[in-house]
């Protein structure tokens, strides 16, 4: 099933300017042309065969965890059947092949992300080590007059570590206030930056309403006061190719298992110069240089950062699912499901009673949303029992939940292989929901 469609010229250039790729003007109008051979893509997650509670399986929490694609599965394989051993620790073959494979790969997310250096990409657990190594690193740098700017959309992960470090450090933590579209107030933004702020965190995208941030428009007008930025890229990852050095960004991180990826690695990009001021994070094997019990010195970047065993075939494969996703093309998988946003928005919102939390006009592909008097959970349960897999609650982001003053959302994200047909599924099963709880 090849799709051919276009899109809006608001959307279309939103998308262009988040990919940086070019877009026709006819009659006056943007048109983007895109080819996905979604049919073909899906052959290549067994898992979207299965049935739950006897019914085809319509996976729609990919902002959670996208699925596995078969490329990736068997490189998990291949890597345990072939090359298991520890990395850069052994002089026999077994390591050194191991060793390659995992540096090749940090090479991969390097030119991935267009990082200027390999020795800048940190292999992490996920998104929150990498965002916690970054806070623990500040926790020596700040003092009680610094200031540290984060947003109504993050996600705890983006929250809970900055609370801390002003804990430690004395600093206070600002916060950049959200519209009801759910759209960062970048006028207020302006009014928070001072001489004294010394950081500033914002996700690209929100997980619990799919906002695109303006990142560009914050690392710059942070840059200006002298502030670091850190973007969490976890949302983003899966839909656009940040390219780090012309964000001119500080800190991005990222989990693999939202981009295809396995679960339990991730990355840290920083820049070199921040990454050398930064402390370790962690203390043991691998980020050494020389240990003594009078002194121990570290090892140089990336290792500083990378103590004890890692998930090396975790780290080998993150290479593999970025080259899956890149042989589709982010421009393409952003565009097709900007097609499915847009029509699950326009389905959905014929349900009578039915309420979008998140209407930025920069947005990717997640809605959340509640039917009237019922809890988001209720109706999550019964999708379940349609076989239907969307998330319900707070998404890790309470302070959103409380701004709009609701226990929760149901959430419903979509992917590259998921298609129209699902979203139609969907909408028959917040409709038969509604009948019953009604
Ligand atoms: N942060 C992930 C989500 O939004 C787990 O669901």
């Amino acid at each position: 099933m090849f799709k051919l469609f276009t899109c809006s010229s608001n959307r279309v250039k939103a998308v262009a300017r988040a990919l940086s790729y070019k877009t026709n003007s006819i009659s006056g109008v943007l048109q983007l042309q895109v080819m996905l051979n979604v049919n073909n893509i899906r052959k290549d997650f067994p898992i979207l065969n299965r049935k739950v509670n006897g019914k085809p399986l319509v996976y729609l929490d990919n902002a959670a965890t996208s699925q596995t694609p078969k490329q990736v599965i068997d490189a998990i394989v291949d890597y345990y059947s072939n090359y298991n051993a520890n990395i850069h620790r052994g002089v026999h073959t077994l390591s050194q092949e191991a060793t390659d494979l995992y540096e090749a790969s940090r090479i991969k997310i390097q030119k991935h992300f267009n990082a200027k250096h390999a020795h800048e990409i940190i292999f992490t657990s996920g998104t929150t080590h990498g965002i916690n190594l970054v806070a623990n690193g500040f926790a020596s740098l700040l003092n009680k007059n610094d200031e540290i700017i984060v947003s109504a959309l993050e996600h705890h992960s983006n929250i809970v570590p900055w609370q801390m470090l002003c804990e430690r450090t004395g600093a206070t933590l600002k916060v950049i206030p959200m519209n009801l579209e759910g759209e960062l107030l970048m006028d207020v933004y302006d009014t928070l930056l001072t001489a004294h702020t010394k950081l500033v965190f914002v996700n690209h995208i929100s997980n619990a309403l799919g906002t695109i941030n303006p990142i560009e428009y914050i690392i710059e007008k942070a840059h200006n006061v002298g502030a670091a930025v850190l973007i969490d890229g976890a949302q983003s990852c899966p839909h656009i190719k940040p390219n780090v050095q012309e964000l001119d960004v500080d800190f991005y991180v990222t989990s693999a298992h939202k981009m295809c990826g396995p679960t339990g690695v991730g990355m840290l990009y920083g820049k070199e110069a921040w990454l050398n001021k930064l402390p370790p994070y962690q203390g043991g094997g691998e980020m050494i240089d020389q240990v003594s019990f009078k002194k121990t010195t570290y090892a140089a970047l990336p290792h500083k950062f990378e103590a004890g065993t890692p998930d090396i075939a975790g780290g080998i494969v993150f290479g593999t699912a970025i080259d899956y996703m890149n042989s589709i093309g982010f421009e393409h998988i952003a565009a097709y499901e900007n097609e499915l946003l847009g029509y699950a928005t326009k389905a959905l919102q014929t349900i009578e009673g039915l309420k979008i939390y998140g209407t930025a006009s920069n947005k990717t592909s997640v809605i959340s949303f509640n039917l009237e008097g019922i809890h988001p959970y209720d109706v999550g349960t019964i999708l379940d029992k349609l076989g239907i897999a969307v998330r319900t609650g707070h998404h890790c982001t309470q302070p959103i939940m409380d701004f709009y003053k609701i226990p929760g959302t149901v959430r419903a994200s979509f992917a590259f292989y998921n298609t129209k047909e699902e979203i139609d599924i969907l909408v028959s099963g917040v409709k038969k929901a509604k009948m019953m709880l009604s």
